[in-house]
């Protein structure tokens, strides 16, 4: 897939000297919808990736050209806007605008862009497309920033110019994420340490329910707005930043609206999970792990109520078998994928059984991605010098 694109690339603006910058997706192992409430997350770099070919450029030109859409785009870079019928392009000029912000003269800039990160799935291409060109700006500027500056600037680009409320989770994972560990991260200090994954015989495998996800940004705002609104009915009762703050949700009942609390308690409540997720993870103890994952799902559909029919399928297949050990929606829900913990020897069996009930149920066909917990993009272009030929 790399060649293809740096092949893209000699194509759309000549050979010479540009560089390839290797982004992998992500999918969270338990923590869902509380990285912007100060929450603890866990998640993992994935096998599938963005590869991104730039060079800077003489003139002021902005050169975009996206491999998997086959569309190219052109402006400058005096006139950076949001570009509504080139929805690929605003992940990429949103992160320019940022580096822009920084106060140096941004260059003219050629970029390919592509990769294997199906869109639409909950694996957060859009995280990975930022992070690739935060990465790539800094390499071709010389300009360095350390690695949480670099994280910080990906989400506002996604906050402020793509316009979704995201938390830090995603961009902070595509980018630091460390080979054969999960990211335990903590949303409200951004400390984080590397959990080694010791699951003897146990394998990641996600679903794609290849559900549209149409509605998902303006429900994920919705979900962020109500948060917000149930953190300022509880400072009138106690000192808190965000509701993994709380000390007894329980407390709050009667004291915030039916549906605001149920979101509240969602939060509350992962949170403490994904804690438990960790001490499970280091014993080695799949099956408490994987009880989680089963918990944080239902968490996941009855309280915040972002759940599918489709993922809902899946998670109950799944518990018909004890080779299953967990199953999740992961990332912001509404369709994407469903993550399941299995044994690795029960995959094929797994695969064709579900295939089956689902097309009848549902008229279509899921993917099935195994996946390998990688580094993120940090890792991957340490050696990527401002100097390659092709
Ligand atoms: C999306 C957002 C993340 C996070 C997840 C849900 O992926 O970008 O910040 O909120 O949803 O956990």
């Amino acid at each position: 897939m790399k060649e293809q694109i740096e092949k893209a690339f000699i194509e759309n603006f000549g050979r010479g000297t540009f560089i390839t910058i290797t982004t992998p997706a992500r999918a969270n192992l338990i923590g869902e919808h509380i990285d912007y409430q100060g929450g603890y997350v866990l998640p993992i770099g994935v096998d599938k990736f963005i590869f991104t070919c730039g060079r800077e450029r003489k003139d002021k030109s902005i050169k975009l050209f996206s491999f998997n859409y086959n569309q190219y785009f052109e402006t400058t870079t005096d006139e950076i806007r949001y570009q509504k019928e080139y929805p690929w392009a605003n992940y990429i000029l949103g992160v320019l605008v940022e580096f822009k912000k920084l106060g140096n003269p941004l260059p003219g800039i050629e970029i390919v862009i592509g990769g294997n990160i199906p869109v639409g799935s909950g694996l957060s291409s859009s995280a990975a497309v930022e992070i690739s060109i935060a990465v790539l700006s800094q390499k071709i500027t010389g300009i360095e920033l350390e690695p949480i500056e670099v994280i910080k600037l990906a989400r506002r680009a996604e906050n402020e110019f793509v316009g979704v409320a995201c938390g830090i989770m995603d961009q902070f994972s595509i980018y630091l994420s460390k080979k054969d560990n999960a990211l335990l991260l903590n949303c409200k200090t951004l400390d984080y340490k590397y959990v080694p994954l010791r699951m003897e015989g146990h394998k990641f495998l996600l679903v794609d329910t290849k559900k549209e996800r149409s509605l998902s940004s303006s429900v994920y705002n919705e979900r962020v707005r109500s948060v917000n609104e149930a953190v300022n009915i509880i400072k009138k009762y106690e000192n808190i930043e965000f509701l993994t703050d709380v000390k007894d949700i329980h407390f709050y009942r009667d004291k915030l609206p039916y549906e605001t609390f149920k979101r509240a308690l969602h939060i509350f409540e992962e949170n403490h999970r994904v804690l438990e997720s960790v001490m499970s993870i280091e014993k080695g103890d799949t099956d408490g792990f994987g009880e989680l994952m089963y918990l944080s799902h239902e968490s996941l559909k009855d309280l915040y109520e972002v759940s599918c029919e489709e993922l809902d399928f899946i998670v109950g297949f799944s518990k018909n078998f004890k080779e299953v050990k967990g199953a999740r929606l992961t990332g912001a829900g509404m369709g994407g994928c469903c993550l399941v913990l299995l044994e690795g020897s029960f995959i094929p069996y797994f695969i064709s059984e579900l295939t089956t009930l689902y097309q009848s149920a549902f008229s279509k066909k899921p993917e099935f991605y195994e996946i390998q917990p990688v580094d993120g993009a940090f890792y991957q272009n340490l050696l990527v010098s401002r100097l390659q030929s092709h």
